[in-house]
């Protein structure tokens, strides 16, 4: 087991780049399984949650390989073995976005209920239901859907999810991309990582357009084709840096992000007065919190895109240690994601839970050294960046769950100033 080992108290000075989208390169590659010629990847993240999908893609029958470092190149011409392992499923959720595209091109597939991230049950209920309304037939048995498409293939069909979910749109939308006729998806997410994922499936002669607030519209076609497509930029890991940017009192320039994706998050920065400069026209943001007045409370409340998104809740936490006053925190989208609070109190934090989704910090409060560690990849972040302004030296266990999301976040790091090293424990 590796771990982080952090001493903190150094501002983070200089540029860093920013990878690609974890939550968009995951449903690319699953994309690929749509059709038979090549799907080129670039801007793909050095992330163990690609590494996970590309072995269990070529479990299946897949050619994926890396090529010139950045790039992923996926041929699915057969699907000799279309199962999904328990033991991939549950290191990363996200391999149930393999259930549409399986179903719509090769008319079966057997997968696990997935684990992933620790934070609450995370159903895959609407997945199952929607897969259903578009005429597929699903068993659950032993801990696995068995699901299967009419011979003649998926039909298309309306589906409208109870609450917005991220991966049942895009599910649906992989699935109907095939579907014979029309599918309509109300209640739809608006992340723009499905933006993208439709832009790709656009390349590859997909017909997917917004056609209404939270609606998208599928016109299924016989055939896809290769394609090739650059991964946006991650908006989370983007919002992370900028925080330890903000935190460390620092002057942060990120680049490869479009600050357009960034807007929940900037009027934080607003609220709370972190000075930025976002530029569009170069995909830069710049945080220079090095001679800024002190840091403002808020309060802060998750909601699906464009709010502010669960994934940099627990990061925003830690900056708002560092403000003046009462903030308080409310996470509407998953339960159990407030976990990190127990592991940032032993640092000095003051955070109290008011419930399971509901958190109260008061600050400003300076944080010390201390062994933490938690089973998230958020969370785990949220640490790393508690010990960057910890005083003395910090232990962060989990990293594991931290190398799911983030490509090199203790080379980007060090690269800023910080003293952070991996070690093997
Ligand atoms: C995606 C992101 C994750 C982010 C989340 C919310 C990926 C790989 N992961 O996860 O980083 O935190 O969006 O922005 O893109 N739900 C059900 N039944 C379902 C599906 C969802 O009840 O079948 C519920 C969930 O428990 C949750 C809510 O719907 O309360 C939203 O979840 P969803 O948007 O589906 O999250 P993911 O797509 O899994």
């Amino acid at each position: 087991m590796q771990k982080f080992v952090v001493t903190g108290g150094v501002p983070l000075n200089g540029e860093v780049r920013i990878a690609g989208a974890k939550n968009a390169v995951l449903k690319m590659m699953a994309a690929a399984v749509l059709t038979d010629e090549p799907v080129i990847l670039r801007n793909v993240p050095r992330i163990s949650d690609v590494v996970i999908l590309r072995e269990l893609m070529a479990d299946i029958g897949f050619a994926v390989r890396r090529v010139n470092g950045d790039e992923l190149e996926i041929r699915a011409e057969e699907a000799p073995w279309p199962f999904v392992p328990l033991e991939a499923a549950m290191k990363m959720r996200a391999s149930f976005i393999l259930l549409g595209p399986m179903l719509a091109r090769f008319g079966r597939v057997i997968l696990p209920n997935p684990g992933g991230d620790r934070i609450g049950r995370r159903p895959v209920d609407y997945h199952v239901t929607a897969m259903e309304q578009l005429g597929a037939t699903i068993a659950y048995r032993n801990g696995y859907y068995f699901a299967s498409a009419p011979p003649d293939g998926l039909r298309g069909g309306h589906v409208e999810f109870p609450r917005v979910t991220v991966m049942g749109t895009e599910n649906v939308i992989l699935a109907a991309a095939l579907a014979r006729g029309t599918t309509v998806i109300d209640n739809a997410a608006l992340e723009p990582e499905v933006d993208d994922l439709i832009t790709l499936l656009g390349g590859m002669g997909a017909r997917v357009s917004r056609t209404g607030h939270r609606r998208v519209e599928i016109e299924g076609v016989a055939r896809l084709g290769g394609a090739e497509h650059r991964v946006l930029g991650d908006r989370l890991e983007a919002e992370t840096f900028a925080i330890a940017a903000a935190i460390t009192r620092g002057d942060v320039t990120l680049r490869g992000v479009d600050p357009a994706h960034l807007g929940s998050f900037l009027e934080v920065c607003d609220r709370t007065g972190v000075p930025y400069e976002a530029d569009a026209s170069d995909a830069t943001l710049h945080v220079r919190c090095r001679d800024a007045e002190p840091l403002g409370p808020a309060d802060v409340e998750t909601q699906p895109y464009p709010g502010i998104a669960t994934d940099y809740q627990a990061p925003l936490s830690v900056l708002l240690t560092q403000a003046d006053g009462v903030s308080t925190i409310h996470e509407t989208i998953f339960e159990d994601r407030l976990d990190y609070t127990r592991e940032l109190a032993k640092m000095g934090a003051s955070i109290e839970l008011l419930d399971e989704r509901r958190a109260r910090i008061t600050g400003p409060t300076p944080l010390h050294g201390a062994e933490v560690g938690i089973a998230d990849l958020r969370a785990g972040a949220t640490l790393v960046l508690a010990a960057l302004i910890a005083a003395g030296t910090s232990v962060v266990s989990g990293i594991e769950h931290v190398d799911r999301g983030y490509e090199q976040i203790e080379a980007k790091l060090v690269a800023l100033g910080a003293q952070i090293n991996r070690i093997e424990a």
